[in-house]
């Protein structure tokens, strides 16, 4: 198909895999984003089925883990069929960081990922995340020891810079290159705008194409379907993209980039009976990991992401948020396998 000419990222048509350390992954890849309280396993697993090439671990307090705290070593889960897989680790202490590196590499994922990017309060006031772009000389000496810490390779996922004037981003990747960051995550947004705002992936696709970097960049921020990943890769190259909220109760979302990526055509959204089969799945490995009670309130917040675009399920949708057990839950499902027909009531009238 022709239609690969038109993307920005063709560039890497003579990178057939992108390497991070020793591990290939496919030209262009797709990766699951790291998000708090959403990328545990069970969702992890799920994405990768439906196509995404990298999954990456929530944040882990590197605090918690040297603790042993078990909400921290739950979190490093793993399962044979996640591979590749990251684990991601937050904090401001080298020694610390180094400690718990050290602990996640036992744990046995493919990377470790560090978090130089989160703006939450709560992360930031200890000096970790995204408290880091205010002083890259830290953030580089911690990713030094880590790099050193382990023998798995590393990755940074961090921002343009703290603010509107310190868009840094090409001085850091540069100086975490240096200190042995094996690829390199970007979300087009500074520590200040938090969220705001448009991520802009200018910054992002001039890092990847400066001379002296070699390590993979990939893209982070607002690919929500089909529509602003390709839009995007046309215009901005980079080595693949990083993929949060859009994918959050819409796993399909890698299979439909990969897909239009490949043969510039749209599939169908999945049906209702398709959608229902691996929500299902989704909530039978939640309750099995963490317990009923526990996978039930975590799962509200994927409703919405897999009910998208059907007519009448706003009703279903408020039960479910308020079913008690996981009996009410399969009920409300029920009810919903029986609209029809299905296919009638998707929207699937966006052409590209
Ligand atoms: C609920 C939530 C939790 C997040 N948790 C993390 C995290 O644990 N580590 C991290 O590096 N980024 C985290 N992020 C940032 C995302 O990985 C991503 O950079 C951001 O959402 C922009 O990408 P998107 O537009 O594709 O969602 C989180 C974002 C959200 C919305």
């Amino acid at each position: 198909m022709q239609i690969m000419a038109n993307f920005a990222g063709k560039s890497s048509e003579f990178r057939v895999l992108v390497k991070i350390g020793a591990i290939e992954l496919p030209d262009y890849p797709l990766i699951l984003a790291p998000m708090e309280n959403f990328t545990d396993l069970p969702f992890r697993l799920i994405c990768r089925e439906m196509g995404a090439d990298l999954v990456i671990s929530e944040f882990i307090s590197s605090e918690g883990l040297i603790r042993l705290a078990k909400k921290s070593r739950q979190k490093m889960t793993m399962e044979a069929n996640e591979h590749p897989v990251g684990i991601q680790i937050v904090g401001h202490d080298e020694e610390h960081m180094k400690e718990a590196v050290v602990l996640a590499t036992e744990a046995g994922p493919d990377l470790i990922d560090l978090n130089f990017g989160c703006p939450a309060r709560k992360v930031v006031s200890k000096g970790s995340g995204a408290a880091l772009l205010a002083d890259i000389d830290k953030m580089v000496r911690i990713a030094a020891t880590v790099v050193r810490a382990t023998t798995l390779p590393v990755t940074a996922k961090t921002r343009l810079g703290w603010d509107e004037q310190n868009k840094n981003i090409l001085e850091i990747a540069l100086r975490l290159q240096d200190a042995g960051i094996r690829a390199l995550s970007i979300h087009g947004r500074t520590k200040v705008q938090a969220y705001k705002g448009r991520a802009d992936w200018t910054l992002i696709a001039e890092v990847r194409n400066h001379p002296a970097i070699h390590i993979p960049v990939f893209g982070n921020g607002d690919i929500t379907d089909v529509f602003s990943a390709g839009e995007i890769r046309k215009k901005y190259a980079v080595d693949g993209m990083m993929i949060g909220r859009g994918a959050v109760g819409n796993p399909w979302i890698f299979r439909e980039i990969k897909h239009y990526f490949s043969t510039g055509e749209m599939l169908p959204s999945p049906t209702i009976p398709a959608r229902l089969a691996i929500l299902n799945r989704h909530i039978e490995m939640a309750v099995a990991l963490k317990g009923e009670m526990k996978a039930l309130l975590e799962m509200r917040k994927f409703y919405t992401g897999y009910f998208k675009g059907i007519a009448g399920i706003k009703l279903y949708r408020a039960k479910l948020v308020t079913a008690g057990n996981w009996d009410e839950v399969n009920q409300i499902l029920g009810e919903i396998s029986g609209m029809a027909p299905a296919d009638d009531r998707l929207k699937q009238d966006k052409q590209i």
